[in-house]
Parts: C-alpha cells; structure tokens; sequence
C-alpha cells in the first residue's frame, strides 16, 4: 500500500506527463464537458466579487469560468500539483485577459491559505485522487468563510462510465488484473452515492445535494476516442505502459471494436454519468 506521500508524487508525475496530451485536446474538453463547470458555478452559488478556490485545476477547469462569473472584482485561485498542467490553465488566463485568476502549484490535501479566505470552493475531476480525502475536506472547510459553499463533481460506477470501463474491460481480456481496491485513490474512489457527501458532512460541511448528473460526450470517431484516451487519461495509460508491442496492438483494436457499439448515426455517443456534490460551511 502506498503512502500519501508516494500517492501524491504518483499523481504530480502521472498529470504531468498527460499535460501536453489535455493542451491537444482542449477543444474535445470544451465541446463534451463545459456543462459540468455551469453546473459546479451554480452550485456554489458564484456571483461578481467573490473569492473562490478550485482545488485539482488541471488546464484551468472550472477556474476559468468561475473568473467568468466572479468578474475583475473577485478572484479565483487555482491550485494543483502539475505545474505542466497549471502552464496551459495559466496561458488561457492570460489569453483570456483574465488577470484575476491566478494558479499555483500545491497539494489539496495541504492547501497553502488563511483560513477564511474563500468564499467557495470548486473542484472538477481531482477529489477522488487523494489519498487522505477527509483530511483535504477538513483543510478545505479551514480556508472557507463561515456561509462558504463548495461545490465539486466527480466519477460515477464504472458501469456508467464506459469511457474508462471499456477500455479497463478489453484490457482485462488481455491481462489479468488485480480488482480495485475501492479505497485505493483513483477515477471511481467517490463513485458510490452518499461517499462524498459523508465525507463532507464529517469535515464540518454539511450536505445541500447530491446528484447523479447523466450525460453524453460525443466522438467522430472510435478512433478519435481511442486517440484522446491515450493521451489524456494517466491511469489508462499506467496500464498500457505494462503491454507488449502486440498486447497494445490488441487492446487497441478491442477498445475500438467495443467503442464503435456506441455509434449513433454519424458519431460516437458515450453516456457519462458524474456525481455532483455540493455543501455549505455552516454560517456560524
Ligand atoms: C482529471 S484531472 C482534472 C483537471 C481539471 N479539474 C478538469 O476537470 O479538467 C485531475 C487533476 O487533479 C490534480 N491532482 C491530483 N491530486 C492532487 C492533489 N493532491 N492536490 C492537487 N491537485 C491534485 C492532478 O494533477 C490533475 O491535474
């Protein structure tokens, strides 16, 4: 079992390593997925002003729209262990003339703030990668205001979330691999309903909802699908890392044979299925 330490430096080389690969598909991101990071600004209830912190930002994600809404008059702190990750988030910022978001390299688990200094936290993608959640969750209640909302999505049941579990299901096919351990850090750690929200409730935040948001990303191509997983997806890739020549050969005309099930006319359509959580720093 590895320590939070090895787990965290796992993770700042694993998203390092896929930086280059979220840059290339940044248009695929913000075709399939921006929906979430309106659902995570309405759920932590940003308005002109406010101060808000997004925890795991990656390439900029929802910190970019949050600076959208909180205006020049507010400001949006980004934070997350990849500093190649955090190079492209900055540079769209700056493209963006968005001098008010700023991004720093950090762990979520130790975050570098006063308390009280947020008016909201957001976070897309990132909490199920820790490997100490409650203690993330109770330094996350540290640096929010009393009244503070915090609104974060992450994975469903891979069930619902064929874009991991078909890949994982041909690999297996392949080579054997160990069942996850469902305490292990990694993509569905919060998947199971009511997890997130405990946590939360534990770390001093209670619950306002919790939701199984269903959607469809779309694709032109099983093709396109297996181009982007394997540049994106660290964890997939871990795996891949561990094949032959001809095993990779094999699971990739597997994983498009498998994807192109889900072929509706012109495109491939995938079902995700996010967990959407959201609570509030009690107001005294
Ligand atoms: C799947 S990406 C999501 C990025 C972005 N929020 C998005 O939705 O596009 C997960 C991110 O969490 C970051 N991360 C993982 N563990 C972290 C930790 N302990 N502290 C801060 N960031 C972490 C990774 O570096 C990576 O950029």
């Amino acid at each position: 079992m590895p320590t939070p330490a090895e787990v965290i430096e796992g993770q700042r080389q694993d998203w390092n390593r896929v930086a280059a690969g979220w840059d290339k598909w940044d248009n695929y991101f913000s075709r399939n997925m921006t929906f979430i990071n309106h659902r995570l600004v309405a759920d932590a209830r940003l308005r002109p002003g406010m101060r808000v912190l997004d925890l795991g930002s990656g390439t900029g994600y929802p910190a970019l729209l949050a600076g959208d809404v909180v205006g020049r008059e507010g400001s949006v702190v980004g934070i997350d262990l990849a500093q190649s990750m955090l190079a492209v988030a900055a540079r769209k910022a700056k493209a963006l003339g968005m001098h008010h978001v700023s991004f720093r390299a950090g762990d979520a688990t130790a975050l570098p703030f006063e308390a009280a200094s947020f008016d909201a936290v957001i976070s897309r993608f990132c909490l199920m990668f820790l490997p100490e959640i409650p203690k993330a969750l109770k330094d996350m209640a540290r640096v929010l205001k009393p009244g503070g909302y915090v609104a974060a999505a992450v994975w469903s049941t891979p069930e619902k979330n064929p874009f991991v579990r078909v890949p994982m299901d041909v690999i297996k096919t392949i080579i054997p691999l160990p069942p996850p351990d469902p305490e292990a850090p990694g993509i569905f750690r919060l998947a199971k309903p009511g997890d997130l929200t405990g946590m939360l409730e534990g770390a001093g935040l209670p619950s306002l909802s919790e939701e199984e948001f269903l959607a469809d990303v779309t694709y032109a191509t099983a093709e396109e699908f297996f181009n982007s997983l394997m540049d994106i997806a660290a964890p997939i890739q871990n795996l891949f890392s561990t094949l032959t020549a001809e095993q990779k050969a094999q699971a990739e005309r597997g994983i498009i044979e498998a994807v192109n099930a889900y072929r509706r006319q012109d495109r491939i359509v995938l079902p995700i299925a996010v967990r959407v959580v959201a609570a509030r720093k009690p107001v005294v």
